[in-house]
C-alpha cells in the first residue's frame, strides 16, 4: 500500500508538473507523443503559427494538404490555407521522398522558419500530420502558438492495427461512425472491422433483398441488463421496437471518409452463425423452415444457416454487392460461435455430409466457409474469421483473427496463415476497465485495464522469426450489448485504444509504462480539445485495482 501511495504521489506530481499542452521543452522527453516515435532529436528554436503560415503540397497530397489546413484551422482559429504554387516561406510543406522505406513511414521536421512532413507515400505523410498535431498547444493565445523544433523519423512495427465496432447488438449513426474513424485516424490505426451482421440485427442494405433490412434490421424489443439470456422468459424486456441500417450512399460516405484518413474499412457479414436476423427474413435460409424473429436477448443462437445451394446463392448475391462497396482486400466472414445441433438434427445438412465425404458438422463449417472462400477468392478478395475457421481444416487463403486466447493464432502462424491477435484479455473493450465496477456503467464483465492493454505483446514467444511475420498486429472489439450510446462508445476505447496504439505503432524495446502514463495526461487535452468522453478514473492508473 506504502509503494502504491508513494507512486501516486510521485504520478500526480509529475502530471502536475508536466503542463498539458507541452511548452516547456527541456528534453526529448518533454514531446509528448503518441504512439511513440521511432526516433525523436530536440532541436534548438520553434516555429510559430500564424495567419500567414500556408501549407504547400503538389496536387497528389490535396487531400492531406486540406486535411492538415483544416486541422490547424480548427485547433488555431485560424484560417490556414493549402498552396500549391511553390512558394514556400514561412510554409509547412508535405513532400513525397521515395528514400524512406517503409510504406506507411514519415519524416517530419520542425525548424524555426519551416516544417518538413515527407513520407514514402500520402499515407506516411497523414501520418506525420497526426504527430505534428500532438505538437501544437492547444488552448493558448495566437501569440503562444508555437511548435517546438525537433527532427522525428517514425514508422509502424505492425501493418495491421485495428479498431471493431458492433453496430449490430446497438445501432449508431452515421455521423458517430465518422467521429469513430477520426479517434482511430489521430492514434495511427489503419484498420476499422465494422461488425454489421447479427443475430439481433442486419445493418447493412442489401437491394437484391429488401427484407434483410425491412424485417432484418428491426427487433421488437430488447433484453434489459444481465437478465437470463438463456431462457427466454426468464428474462425482462424493454418493450421498445429498436433498429436501423446504413443505405449503400450512407456506407459509400463512410468508405470514402475512411480512405480519405487512410483506413481500411473491413465488413463483416456474420456466417454460418450469428445469423437469426437474416433467417428471420428469409425464413427458407435456415435449417427448420420456421419463422423466427430477430433476437432480442444477447448470447449465442443455435439458428444458423442451412449449408444448401439456395444459401450459398443468398451469401454470393449479399457478398457481390459487399464487394461492390468496401474496396479492402480482406472480407470478414465471422465463422465464430456457431452452434453444430440444428446441422445435427438436419436431414439435408446429413445428406451434404454424406455427399460431401466429410467426418462431422465441424468439417461441414470448413465446407461451408471454403465455399465462401472460393467465390471471394474469384473476385480478388481474401477472406478473414474468427478463429474458430481453424475447426475442421482452415481455409487455403484464410486469414485468422485470435479472439479465444493467442491459440488459434499461434496453430494458424505455424500453417503460414495470416494472423490478427485480439484476445480477450487484452483487447476487449466492452470489458470493465477496473476491478472496482461500482461507479461504473454496466458492461459485459470481465477486467482490462489501459495498462493490462498497454502490456499486450502481439507475436506469441512460441513462434520462430520466421512464423512470427504471420503476425500482422493485433486489434480491440467494442462489441455493444451494453454499450448504447456514442458517449459510452468513446468512455470504453479511451484510453484504451490509446495504449494499443502505442502497442501495434511503436518499438517493442521503446514500451516503457511510467513513461506512457505521463504522455496520456497530455494526449486528454486532444481528447478534450475533439470532445471526446473518456475514462478518466483510468488515468488514476496506480490506485489499487
Ligand atoms: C467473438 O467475440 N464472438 C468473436
Amino acid at each position: 500500500m506504502k509503494q502504491i501511495l508513494l507512486t501516486l504521489s510521485i504520478f500526480i506530481l509529475l502530471s502536475s508538473c508536466s503542463s498539458k499542452y507541452a511548452t516547456v521543452i527541456n528534453s526529448e522527453k518533454d514531446y509528448q507523443i503518441i504512439p511513440k516515435p521511432t526516433s525523436l532529436q530536440m532541436k534548438t528554436g520553434k516555429f510559430l503559427l500564424d495567419g500567414n503560415t500556408k501549407v504547400i503540397a503538389v496536387s497528389e497530397l490535396e487531400n492531406e494538404a486540406e486535411y492538415l489546413s483544416n486541422l490547424l484551422s480548427n485547433i488555431t482559429k485560424k484560417n490556414i490555407v493549402f498552396q500549391n504554387d511553390g512558394s514556400k516561406k514561412g510554409n509547412i510543406s508535405l513532400q513525397i521522398d521515395p528514400s524512406i522505406t517503409n510504406q506507411e513511414g514519415y519524416n517530419l521536421v520542425v525548424n524555426y522558419n519551416e516544417i518538413i512532413i515527407s513520407g514514402k507515400t500520402a499515407t506516411g505523410i497523414f501520418y506525420g500530420i497526426q504527430t505534428l498535431s500532438q505538437l501544437i498547444p492547444i488552448g493558448k493565445t495566437s501569440s503562444e502558438l508555437t511548435i517546438p523544433a525537433t527532427q522525428i523519423k517514425d514508422s509502424p512495427r505492425y501493418v495491421y492495427r485495428g479498431m471493431h465496432l458492433d453496430v449490430a447488438r446497438h445501432f449508431f449513426s452515421t455521423e458517430f461512425v465518422k467521429k469513430y474513424i477520426d479517434i482511430l485516424a489521430m492514434h495511427k490505426m489503419n484498420t476499422f472491422h465494422w461488425h454489421l451482421t447479427e443475430d439481433q440485427g442486419w445493418r447493412i442494405e442489401i437491394k437484391k433483398y429488401p427484407k434483410l433490412t425491412s424485417i432484418g434490421a428491426f427487433r421488437k424489443e430488447t433484453i434489459v441488463g444481465h437478465g437470463n439470456t438463456w431462457n427466454k422468459n426468464e428474462a425482462q424486456y424493454d418493450g421498445k421496437p429498436y433498429g436501423g441500417f446504413y443505405t449503400q450512399e450512407e456506407i459509400k460516405e463512410i468508405v470514402a471518409y475512411a480512405t480519405e484518413r487512410h483506413i481500411t474499412v473491413i465488413p463483416e457479414i456474420e456466417l454460418p452463425g450469428h445469423s437469426l436476423a437474416a433467417i428471420t427474413a428469409y425464413p427458407e435460409l435456415g435449417n427448420t423452415g420456421e419463422q423466427y424473429e430477430v433476437g432480442t436477448r444477447w448470447g449465442v443462437f443455435p439458428e444458423i444457416y442451412a449449408p444448401s445451394e439456395q444459401t450459398f446463392k443468398f451469401l454470393e448475391d449479399v457478398l457481390t454487392e459487399v464487394v461492390a462497396l468496401f474496396p479492402s482486400k480482406l472480407i470478414h466472414i465471422g465463422g465464430d460461435e456457431a452452434p453444430k445441433v440444428q446441422w445435427e438434427n438436419s436431414k439435408f445438412a446429413q445428406e451434404v455430409i454424406k455427399r460431401e465425404g466429410l467426418k462431422d458438422e465441424h468439417e461441414l463449417q470448413s465446407y461451408f466457409i471454403k465455399r465462401i472462400e472460393t467465390f471471394l477468392n474469384s473476385k480478388g478478395r481474401q477472406i478473414i474469421g474468427w478463429d474458430e475457421i481453424l475447426e475442421g481444416g482452415l481455409a487455403p487463403n484464410a486469414t485468422v483473427m485470435s479472439w479465444r486466447g493467442e491459440k488459434g493464432g499461434i496453430e494458424a502462424a505455424k500453417l503460414n496463415h495470416n494472423v490478427v491477435m485480439t484476445p480477450t484479455q487484452f483487447c476487449y473493450f466492452d470489458f470493465y476497465q477496473t476491478k472496482n465496477r461500482e461507479n461504473e456503467p454496466l458492461a459485459i464483465g470481465g477486467k482490462t485495464t489501459v495498462e493490462d492493454v498497454y502490456s499486450y505483446e502481439p507475436t506469441p514467444k512460441e513462434l520462430t522469426v520466421d512464423e512470427a511475420k504471420y503476425i500482422l498486429g493485433a486489434q480491440a472489439n467494442v462489441w455493444t450489448e451494453y454499450i448504447t450510446t456514442p458517449e459510452h462508445v468513446e468512455y470504453m476505447i479511451l484510453p484504451r485504444l490509446t495504449a494499443l496504439s502505442e502497442v501495434v505503432w511503436s518499438k517493442k524495446e521503446d514500451r516503457d509504462w511510467n513513461d506512457f502514463k505521463t504522455r496520456l495526461q497530455h494526449i486528454t487535452a486532444l481528447y478534450d480539445a475533439h470532445n471526446l468522453n473518456y475514462a478518466k478514473h483510468s488515468l488514476d492508473i496506480t490506485i489499487e485495482e
